[in-house]
């Protein structure tokens, strides 16, 4: 570990609900944050990067993680179900959306409500 890492984030929900699930510095490096541990993946709307947009990434068809592609969808790697930024589906086999959660940038954290 090198002595410039960050210290590790509190993902433990603060009182209102949020969780810090990373640095708007790794938001911008990689386009996207996800979390295993919150089931949830936050990006920048592609279509106005100001704006950031958080999803459970738990596929709803049979419960894969579901991988930002980098540039306009999510893509589910068990059987190919596409979603658009907002969690729609976009291509089956899931008919389900990705639920959308309430995400925001407070300082440098990014921050997430995961239910
Ligand atoms: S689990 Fe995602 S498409 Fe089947």
């Amino acid at each position: 570990m090198g002595s410039d890492t960050p210290e590790p984030l509190d993902a433990a929900p603060r009182a209102d609900g949020f969780s810090a699930i990373g640095r708007v510095a790794e938001l911008d490096a990689a386009g996207f944050i996800a979390s295993k541990e919150l089931s949830a993946t936050v990006i920048r709307d592609p279509a106005n990067p100001d704006t950031i947009l958080g999803v459970n990434s738990l596929c709803p068809h049979q419960g894969c993680t579901v991988e930002w592609d980098g540039e306009s969808e999510f893509i589910c790697p068990c059987h190919d179900s596409k979603f658009a930024p907002d969690g729609s589906v976009t291509v089956g086999p899931s008919e389900t959306p990705l639920p959308v959660l309430e995400a925001k940038i407070e300082d440098d954290l990014v921050l997430v409500k995961a239910s």
